[in-house]
């Protein structure tokens, strides 16, 4: 059986997708515990619902303790997924789990990639921009934001009549179309 664990730091939604994808197919994959940095994130509540163990931590123990990297052997966790989580991974961390963790990001990096790019801030400036195209980037995760090497990308069209929020909209679907089966693909590979 391979081990999931999830880090989110809001909704959800792509966890509670992924979640999903495992559980109703007879693969020997689960997700094993959500962790999350913000004690209200609605991830929570999805977790809850799912019956998936939820891990809920703070700044200190996360950039100057191993306590997370413990839990995660603890728990024999072999693939982490960072699914709308906003915090740079430390260093120790990465080190812990060389390859073995996976973002995505919500444009096709290297564009709209880097420090404050993320969820809505991204969309706004794809819109700004007057983008003609957007879409996903899958990618490991090494010590600079958005920068490791990248297992898939996927497209969308961007209209003149699209916003932020269409263009959010958007993403989402691709997020939930590839995500999961991304993950897939790359647990057969480690
Ligand atoms: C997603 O668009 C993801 O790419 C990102 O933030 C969003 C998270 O959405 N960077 P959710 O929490 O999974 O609903």
């Amino acid at each position: 059986m391979k081990r999931l664990a999830i880090f989110a730091s809001g909704s959800g939604s792509n966890a509670e997708q992924i979640i999903n994808h495992f559980h109703n197919r007879s693969l020997q994959v689960c997700v094993d515990l959500i962790l999350t940095n913000r004690p209200n994130a609605y991830v929570l509540q999805r977790a809850e619902k799912l019956g998936v163990e939820s891990y809920v931590f703070n700044r200190a123990s996360f950039y100057d303790s191993d306590a997370i990297i413990n839990l995660l052997n603890e728990r024999h966790i072999d693939l982490i997924v960072l699914a709308g989580f906003l915090w740079l991974v430390p260093k120790n961390l990465i080190a812990a789990f060389p390859n073995k963790i996976i973002n995505i990001h919500p444009a096709l990096l290297p564009k709209y990639g880097g420090k404050g790019m993320y969820g809505q801030h991204v969309h706004q400036a794809v819109v700004a921009n007057k983008e003609i195209e957007t879409g996903i980037t899958i990618h490991l995760v090494d010590e600079i934001y958005d920068n490791g090497a990248i297992l898939r990308q996927e497209k969308c069209e961007v209209q003149l009549s699209d916003t932020a929020d269409t263009v959010a909209e958007k993403i989402h679907k691709l997020e939930y179309k590839y995500f999961a089966e991304t993950i897939e693909e790359y647990l057969t590979k480690i």
